[in-house]
């Protein structure tokens, strides 16, 4: 019999997931959510999955839960967790920033594996980056049943340690934004030099994608597939002369720095 899931909390992120479950042929039977907005519960219908008002049954029948609840609403949603916890129940969190540590206290030290994701906004399109971790080490079965919920929205790999996740939220959490940014910038120049903004998107969005799918499957690296598209003296080189003048390796690496470092900050125990 598959496990249940069960997600605490069915908004964007729960049902970006959820989504991702079903595509990839896991029955609605699986899954059931608690979500106290009516909106995620009519959204949720849709897909056929039972959303209830109250999380007890969530709770009573999970095999897996899924807390996908905003920080602040973490210390309400652990405390009726507490007193009616199993001991074989795995916990997973998506809560931005908030502890490994935190949780289980807030769960009175429970031995509970308990797993905490760091997921992407793209995971909406079943294109999403997550990193996964544990304070304890987990034994294969658990691992991969927890990777395959992830791996439904895109793709979703364990990082060793949950102090690495302060890097991952700044390289891959906050990460679709630098693209964004990228694409934006791109597309505007490309208008101001005349292309219709039609035209300037859709130059702009079909070359990020090429370029990020010949990253991924090229046996060489992203440096070698650069110097490749530079021919000396050609219209790659002028532009990467400018880049380079403004240091761009420079500023990506403050960039990332300082998102690190305010992941850091923010990092905290359940509110
Ligand atoms: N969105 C992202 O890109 C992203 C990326 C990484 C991590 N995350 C994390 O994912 C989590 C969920 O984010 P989201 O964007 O999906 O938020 P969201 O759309 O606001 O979903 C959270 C849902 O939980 C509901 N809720 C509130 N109290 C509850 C309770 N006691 N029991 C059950 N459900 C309850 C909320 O209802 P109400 O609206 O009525 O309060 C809301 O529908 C957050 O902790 C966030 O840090 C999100």
């Amino acid at each position: 019999m598959n496990h249940q899931i069960g997600f605490i909390g069915g908004g964007n992120m729960a049902q970006a997931i959820i989504a991702g479950l079903l595509n990839s042929g896991r029955s609605s039977s699986d899954i059931l959510v608690s979500d106290p907005n009516p909106a995620c519960q009519s959204a949720l219908s849709a897909m056929g999955i039972p959303c209830f008002e109250q999380s007890d049954p969530v709770i009573a029948q999970a095999d897996l839960i899924v807390l996908a609840v905003k920080p602040q609403t973490m210390k309400t949603v652990l405390a009726q967790l507490a007193p009616n916890l199993k001991v074989t129940q795995i916990i997973i969190s998506i809560a931005a920033g908030i502890t490994i540590g935190s949780i289980r206290k807030q769960l009175d030290d429970t031995p509970n594996a308990i797993v905490r994701v760091m997921p992407n906004t793209p995971a909406l399109i079943g294109q999403g980056m997550s990193a996964l971790t544990s304070d304890a080490p987990l034994d294969d079965t658990t691992k991969n049943t927890v990777q395959k919920i992830f791996n439904a929205c895109g793709q979703a790999l364990w990082v060793g340690s949950e102090e690495a996740m302060d890097v991952v939220t700044a390289v891959s959490g906050s990460g679709p934004a630098y693209f964004f940014l990228m694409i934006e910038n791109l597309i505007s120049t490309g208008v101001r030099l005349g292309l219709t903004p039609e035209i300037a998107r859709e130059l702009v969005i079909q070359t990020a994608k090429g370029a990020a799918g010949m990253a991924e499957v090229s046996d060489v690296g992203p440096d070698i597939l650069r110097k490749r598209v530079t021919s000396p003296g050609g219209t790659t080189e002028a532009a990467l002369a400018v880049f380079n003048d403004g240091d761009f390796a420079d500023i990506v690496d403050h960039a990332l720095v300082a998102a690190r470092d305010r992941a850091s900050e923010l990092s905290r125990d359940v509110p």
